[in-house]
């Protein structure tokens, strides 16, 4: 008999759902949120300012068809929240950079750990990234795609903190602490929080 067709068993006997219910437990949103300290930006107000800026987009690219370009893990839930509500046509591509390991400060050295699939010889592009810190990774980018022949690189982000270089002036400044949230993680963990939070003292110890 196939899996899943047999008699109901009790909750918690059943191997294939205990696993999943074991696998569940990591991503319980009472567990994650004993490790918040303070929401900075609720999931309401990124969505609304998402919308904001996917409105400021369309007007600025109107007639033409970017490429957008996320800058992978981090602005994977930036990009698909833009992207569905602009109404432009675009174009999808993703790079993985590495700056910060798995620390809470910027490494200084930018690494491509993946790259674009799209020629963006001629083509606008337009970098959607989660937060600016130092603006050492947006920086690095911006040339390196200008590089090969781009007739625009322009950047979109949803947060900055104070100190960050050149970072469009429609980013929300957010205080100069660690965050994450909202596609961005600690340690790998946390992308998948609706809100923007600074972690507890304890998460780091
Ligand atoms: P920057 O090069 O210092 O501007 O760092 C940019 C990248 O570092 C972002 O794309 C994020 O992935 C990561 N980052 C910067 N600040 C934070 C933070 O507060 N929490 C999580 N990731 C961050």
């Amino acid at each position: 008999m196939p899996a899943g067709l047999g008699p109901r068993r009790a909750r918690g006997t059943d191997p294939v759902r205990r696993s999943c219910c074991t696998n569940l437990v990591g991503v319980d949103a009472a567990d994650i949120s004993a490790d918040l300290e303070h929401v900075l930006h609720t999931a309401d107000q990124i969505d609304a300012r998402g919308t904001e800026l996917a409105a400021l987009i369309d007007a600025d690219y109107a007639g033409r068809r970017p490429v957008l370009v996320g800058v992978l893990n981090g602005a994977m839930i930036v990009m698909s929240d833009l992207c569905r509500a602009m109404h432009c046509h675009v174009e999808v591509d993703w790079m993985a950079v590495s700056s910060y390991g798995s620390g809470t400060r910027s490494s200084g050295v930018v690494r491509i750990l993946k790259d674009l699939t799209v020629d963006v010889a001629g083509r606008d592009v337009l970098i959607v990234e989660d937060i600016i810190d130092t603006g050492l990774t947006l920086s690095y980018l911006v040339h390196n795609i200008a590089t090969r022949g781009a007739a625009s690189v322009r950047v979109v982000t949803m947060f900055r903190k104070p100190e960050a270089l050149n970072a469009p002036a429609e980013a929300d400044e957010i205080p100069d602490e660690f965050v994450v949230g909202y596609g961005l993680d600690y340690a790998g963990r946390y992308r998948n929080l609706r809100d923007l939070a600074t972690l507890a003292p304890h998460v780091y110890r």
